[in-house]
């Protein structure tokens, strides 16, 4: 039965700077069971510098022609949120595979992968106070841009919208008929509880899915960025 491996939020960057190779402190051959590695976001901030080098680390440790890659918030960092054509280029020029909004096929799993970000909904709290929570609190909001219509600042409001293309696109997959699992793989969560974080700023985390994911019935939905 082929095997997959989910990873997220490396920050690779972080421990090269802390002179640590995470993946060396695995075994010898830890990764060679696994046919297919999924790297569900955050491998490292500033990709445009950092990214390459990141995956050419992993690629030491696992083929990256079995590595799927796509971004968390983090991997727009010093990059800008529609600057995705840049991102895909540096993970196929480095030899793995760019997944964002891509249903994967593994044996007979069928294996569906976006960055998700979140909706801001709250039960009592309007998206707006939300949004400004956000954006005064995370950073990013502080470090990802936007090119597009003029060069500014990621609000929000702008990855929200982003959140409603990748779930339409989450429902259009779980929409086709299937003969075996689905696996829902994203960087952002599917709940707003056990996040770990509370107040406003969970909703950076997560978004509250239950109703999409009991109507939808995907077989298990993988996510990281919690920690
Ligand atoms: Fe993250």
């Amino acid at each position: 039965m082929p095997r997959l491996l989910v990873l997220a939020d490396l920050h690779l960057d972080k421990w090269t700077a802390a002179r640590r190779i995470p993946l060396a402190l695995m075994p010898t051959g830890s990764f060679d069971q696994f046919d297919m590695v999924i790297l569900a976001g955050d491998v490292v901030d500033k990709p445009k510098v950092r990214l390459a080098p990141a995956l050419g680390q992993i690629g030491r440790y696992i083929p990256l022609d079995r590595v799927q890659v796509f971004p968390g918030n983090h991997c727009f960092y010093d990059h800008v949120l529609d600057g995705e054509d840049r991102l895909a280029q540096i993970v196929t020029t480095a030899g793995a595979h760019y997944a964002q909004c891509r249903s994967l096929t593994l044996g007979q799993a069928r294996i569906l992968c976006c960055t998700l970000w979140t909706d801001l909904i709250h039960p009592t709290i309007h998206p707006d106070i939300i949004a400004a929570d956000l954006e005064r609190g995370m950073n990013d909001y502080r470090y990802i841009r936007i090119a597009g219509s003029g060069y500014r600042r990621a609000t929000p409001g702008r990855t929200r919208a982003i959140h409603q293309q990748h779930l339409a696109w989450l429902r259009g997959e779980l929409t086709r008929p299937h003969d075996g699992p689905t696996i829902v793989v994203t960087h952002h969560a599917p709940i707003l509880d056990q996040l770990g974080t509370t107040g406003t700023l969970r909703h950076a985390y997560g978004s509250d899915l239950t109703g999409f994911i009991s109507e939808m019935r995907p077989s298990c939905w993988l996510y990281g960025h919690t920690h």
